[in-house]
């Protein structure tokens, strides 16, 4: 006989006839799925479930709950100073945590960022950083908060330890057809978050062909799922909405985007990745406590460049020496004259991607070298002939894949037709 204090199978049933799961029963499931007391099987079954018939605020927040109470759950309390973070649902050349991180510890902000590799077309900030010489993701939690007390700003790779029912649940809801569950993306997501013990969060749901999202109202649907999590945990939490249409800035790869980050750091780079990098930390600031500060002073003037360089040294890395280059490239070239009124997102992230930028599989390495650089943006007056793109990596038998995903990426329109592009969408509070 059993001892397990309830039955899969009850548990199933009740989501599957649209019914609610009491606390109690919540508890047990994710605990049990944990211990292996449930089975693969049955877990895809329930997942399935909520993803057809959905959860109650009430059920997701418990979700959730159980999801942090299986881990461990860090605390910055002895730190002194606040701590903001910033989640991105991620994109293609979104490489906004860079600059961001340093940026919001110039005003005594602590960011503990604790991030992950990428897998599929959408890059991972530990894939970026990698490609810096000597730069270590792996830190105990001792030298974290050894590095949030000295220099204030940590970009590592998030530990086993936290919320590891997610890592179990989630590898299940990959490979069955769950990931798209609302419920389960904002659990997922802020059981992380919540565990990680950051006092305010600024979450940026992307939107658009790049994104997990692709429509509008989806997002904000996770936007507003997720700012309610935060606020029952007693995080402060703030979404934006933005556009992800397009990629980020002018890269798309892992060294040609930090490259980027620090042209941002430098006071330069391109404006639509210094407008958001300025729009997240003034939210991260404001939800720490500290509207006044100037964030945009402090990227012209060197001081977040200064925490950069001692963030990055601090994990192993040499912020002056050489970025890996490519060993090969080809140029993608204007079809016509005109604006070009469309770049694809997907299409660059899926190109990048093939390119080396990206895995496949979890264990596959990247190529710190490959990925795509963009030379107009939507908006843009092109001449047909002029390169458009250059496309970079260390395996040239890659470009045809690459310019197979790009077949479709561009538009270029007769003139008079410029593109307006919204990046900041919305605001969710
Ligand atoms: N990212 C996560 O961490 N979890 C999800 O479920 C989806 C995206």
């Amino acid at each position: 006989m059993s001892a397990e204090k309830f039955d899969a199978v009850d548990i199933i049933g009740i989501k599957r006839d649209r019914g609610t799961l009491t606390p109690d029963q919540i508890d047990w499931t994710i605990d049990a799925y944990t211990r292996g007391a449930i089975a693969d099987e049955q877990m895809a079954a329930l997942n399935m479930a909520i993803l057809l018939n959905g959860m109650s605020r009430e059920e997701i927040s418990r979700w959730t709950l159980a999801m942090i109470n299986s881990g461990e759950r860090m605390d910055f309390s002895g730190l002194g100073k606040p701590t903001s973070d910033k989640h991105s649902t991620g994109g293609v050349g979104d490489k906004i945590t860079l600059p961001l991180a340093p940026l919001v510890a110039v005003f005594g902000v602590a960011v503990p960022q604790l991030s992950g590799r990428g897998l599929g077309h959408t890059g991972g900030t530990l894939d970026k950083l990698e490609a810096i010489p000597g730069w270590q993701a792996a830190l105990t939690n001792d030298a974290l908060m050894a590095q949030l007390r000295d220099v204030g700003a940590v970009i590592c790779a998030a530990g086993a330890g936290l919320a590891p029912a997610d890592k179990k649940l989630y590898s299940l809801r990959d490979v069955t057809g769950t990931v798209e569950a609302i419920p389960l993306i904002a659990s997922s997501i802020m059981s992380k978050k919540i565990a990680e013990g950051t006092g305010s969060l600024v979450l940026d749901v992307k939107v658009g062909s790049g994104a997990f999202m692709k429509d509008e109202a989806r997002a904000r649907e996770l936007a507003e799922t997720m700012v309610a999590l935060g606020k029952d945990a007693g995080v402060n939490t703030v979404a934006l909405l933005t556009d992800m249409s397009t990629p980020l800035g002018l890269t798309a790869g892992n060294a040609i985007e930090v490259q980027e980050s620090v042209d941002v750091l430098a006071g330069g780079g391109p404006e639509d990745v210094v407008e958001l990098t300025l729009a997240l930390a003034r939210e991260m600031l404001t939800a720490a406590g500290q509207p006044d500060a100037d964030p945009e002073a402090a990227l012209k003037d060197g001081r977040a460049m200064d925490v950069w360089r001692r963030m990055i040294s601090a994990q192993g890395g040499d912020p002056d020496a050489a970025l890996p280059v490519a060993r090969e490239s080809e140029t993608i070239y204007a079809p016509a004259d005109g604006v070009l009124v469309e770049l694809d997102a997907l299409s660059v992230g899926v190109a990048a991607w093939r390119l080396g930028a990206g895995r496949a599989r979890k264990e596959d390495a990247v190529q710190a070298g490959a990925g795509v650089v963009m030379h107009a943006k939507p908006g843009a007056t092109v001449r047909a002939g002029e390169p458009l793109m250059t496309l970079l990596t260390d395996t040239p038998e890659k470009f045809d894949r690459a310019r197979e995903a790009l077949a479709d990426a561009v538009v270029v329109a007769p003139e008079g037709s410029r593109p307006a592009r919204k990046l900041i969408i919305d605001r969710i509070s």
